[in-house]
């Protein structure tokens, strides 16, 4: 029994992101053809999040590995294990319903022998329901976004900041700022790209070069810090509910202060515990009015 709904009913695949690419001719410009909606992503790392989600209408979710730091509470993302992955990415499946289930490689599980790395990414598809795997970096992935491809399984690029790469940056900082590293981010796009991936994500880039890759490639560009001319956009969804701690980010815009409102309605709480006003009479069970008036019995 596939436990991912059938496609024709509003399902998001694979070829219907491919299908959201700007990629405007001469000719749909000259008669003002509109250009396709921008992809939404935002990560999901549990069934109740994937569900609200999937039920706003969220295009893509996926299981990222910054569930290491927001979930877990690392410094970085480099300790969750491809097991803590699978068990989140099979929690998310189980809210997933119309959007596409994307879930991160992490550290460690892609960085050996070629068909260990095809393993693991099979077991994301095969025991945890995920549509498709992302991979961080440039060229150096290409013969194992080639050999995940050719294994069906849809990839998404991820270039740029790569979180992964943390110790090697020097921290996680903005890339592509001189022309030799923005040459090797175009050169790194391309790379993607020819390996057959589906997408890529695009972190913490300058929006100029940005909008030149999106420009040149044929696959969706999905920025995070990368600037609005991306064909869609990705954020931790912890940082858009204002649910992280320490200093985010400027490009993780916050429409909520779930921090501020879990506070307030923990703190009523605890004060109607301790006051007694928590629970009620109608918050409480009752014994049938007939053995409310029967004396109980006694205990011996
Ligand atoms: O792990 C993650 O959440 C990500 C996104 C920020 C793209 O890689």
């Amino acid at each position: 029994m596939s436990i991912v709904s059938r496609a024709g009913n509003g399902k998001v695949t694979v070829p219907d992101i491919l299908s959201r690419k700007n990629q405007p001719s001469p000719q749909s410009q000259a008669i003002g053809g509109t250009p396709p909606r921008k992809i939404t992503c935002l990560t999901a790392y549990d069934y109740s999040t994937a569900r609200l989600l999937d039920e706003a209408g969220v295009d893509i979710l996926l299981v990222g590995d910054s569930l290491a730091m927001v979930v877990l509470g690392y410094e970085n993302t480099l300790p969750v294990t491809l097991e803590e992955m699978l068990h989140h990415t099979r929690a998310a499946r189980r809210g997933a319903r119309r959007a596409l289930l994307v879930a991160d490689m992490p550290y460690g599980s892609f960085h050996g022998e070629l068909t260990d790395s095809v393993r693991n990414a099979v077991r994301f598809v095969k025991e945890a329901g995920a549509e498709a795997v992302k991979i961080e970096g440039g060229e150096r992935r290409l013969d194992l976004i080639h050999r995940l491809v050719e294994a069906e399984i849809p990839v998404m690029g991820h270039i740029g900041l790569t979180p992964q790469s943390v110790h090697s940056l020097g921290g996680f900082r903005v890339q592509g700022k001189t022309s030799a590293a923005a040459e090797q981010l175009l050169r790194d796009a391309h790379a993607v790209e020819a390996a057959g991936a589906f997408s890529v994500v695009l972190e913490a880039i300058p929006r100029e070069l940005a909008a030149q890759i999106t420009r040149e490639l044929r696959i969706p560009t999905i920025g995070i810090g990368a600037g609005p001319d991306c064909d869609g956009q990705v954020l931790v969804i912890h940082d858009l509910l204002g649910l992280s701690f320490g200093i985010a980010p400027k490009f993780a815009r916050r429409y909520s202060d779930l921090r501020e409102s879990i506070t307030r309605a923990v703190t009523e709480f605890c004060a109607d515990v301790e006051s007694g006003k928590f629970p009620s009479d109608a918050e409480s069970y009752h014994l049938p009015t007939d053995a409310r008036e029967r004396p109980a019995p006694r205990r011996r």
